[in-house]
């Protein structure tokens, strides 16, 4: 492990590092790739629903793994593990990669459409350089190489991550554009989630038969058109207003409400009870639901768990929705949390690197 130019030794001090949900504002299926992924168009937003995730030196012994608070599945297979252990490889014999033990605070729903794993090992590739000093022996243009292809290596959702606010997300998902943020504050969403865990690659399989595919022709040219717009500055109350036709804009809709039963009835429900568009995150379940302001998606999700309660709506899975009220976190023009993992500016520089010969 490196020690700071001062002699301070790092591994006294935990390193923190917040990782955000992300939404799909639409999410357009372009093409299938011979490798069986599917290249894609969406315009994503990290969210304030965020995990923690604390990283510390442990001693002599493999990484470890403690998570505290919603039910992450098996140690063995947590994200956070096989970033620590790719960002350990690819570091080789660079600096001493000694055993860590990570505590990840859960507060994103698993298997959801929002990303939370990936998000988490995007934090833990960060977490673990930075635990290790890597940024002492490294330069940024090595170490932000390396995130890439460590990134690209654990999923497709994780290069995202690395942006800290909205960005275009094409390819398998792992080519980024980074977006200015939205201009004049950060939206209110209000996230519906039934307990029905959604494996991406099923809702994928069921896109790829007869029947599962685009419900409409022209999600690619909204995605498309919608990333213009952020491109060109949009504004939050903008957003607002074209949230009608984002909450269709997802090529995924048909075979998740295929995969899980009683999805439609839930996002009809709530369109009815809200009286305002639904969108699907992702290859599902989440449901979402635009607002001006954090607080109005507060009301918003009190009068959903009423509904769940006195089953005016009626959600998939044996236990109610979790319905979580949140915001758009809109990156530097707004203000994006001061835990997320990289600047934007290391991002763009990332990007100009990508696209040399
Ligand atoms: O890359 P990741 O492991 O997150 O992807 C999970 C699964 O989702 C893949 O195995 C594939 O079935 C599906 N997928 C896809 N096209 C993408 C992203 C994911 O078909 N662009």
């Amino acid at each position: 492990m490196a020690e700071d130019p001062d002699g301070t030794d790092r591994r006294l001090s935990p390193v923190v590092r917040v990782a955000p949900a992300k939404l799909n504002l639409s999410l357009a299926v372009v093409g299938r790739r011979a490798d069986g992924y599917h290249d894609l168009h969406s315009v994503m937003v990290p969210l304030g629903l965020a995990d923690r995730l604390s990283v510390a030196v442990a001693p002599p012994g493999a990484d470890t793994i403690r998570v505290v608070g919603r039910d992450a599945g098996p140690a063995a297979d947590n994200l956070v593990l096989k970033a620590v252990a790719a960002t350990r490889a690819a570091l080789g014999r660079a600096v001493e990669a000694v055993p860590l033990a990570a505590r990840l605070e859960k507060h994103i729903p698993v298997a959801a459409g929002l990303a939370g794993g990936s998000s988490d090992a995007a934090a833990a590739i960060d977490a673990a350089l930075a635990a290790w000093g890597a940024d002492l022996v490294l330069g940024p243009s090595e170490l932000l190489a390396m995130r890439r292809r460590i990134a690209s290596q654990i999923g497709s959702d994780v290069p995202f991550f690395f942006v800290g606010g909205p960005a275009i997300v094409t390819g398998t998902g792992r080519t980024v554009e980074p977006l200015p943020g939205l201009q004049g504050g950060a939206p209110g969403v209000l996230l519906v989630t039934p307990t029905v865990p959604v494996p991406t690659p099923l809702v994928f399989a069921t896109f790829d038969q007869p029947g599962g595919g685009p419900a409409s022709s022209g999600v690619r040219a909204t995605s498309e058109h919608l990333g213009g717009e952020f491109r060109r500055g949009l504004s939050a109350s903008a957003l607002l207003q074209r949230a009608g036709v984002l909450a269709s804009a997802n090529d995924l809709a048909a075979a998740a409400d295929e995969v899980v039963p009683g999805l439609r009835a839930l996002r009809r429900g709530l369109t009815r009870l809200l009286g305002r568009p639904v969108g699907l995150s992702g290859s599902g379940p989440t449901l979402w639901v635009l607002y001006a302001s954090v607080s109005e998606a507060e009301a918003a999700a009190a009068l959903a768990r009423a509904a769940s309660d006195d089953g005016v709506i009626l959600a998939p899975g044996d236990d109610p929705p979790t319905v979580i009220a949140t915001s758009i976190q809109g990156g530097p023009n707004v203000g994006s949390d001061p835990g997320t993992p990289i600047e934007l500016s290391l991002t763009r520089q990332r990007q100009e690197e990508e696209s040399q010969p």
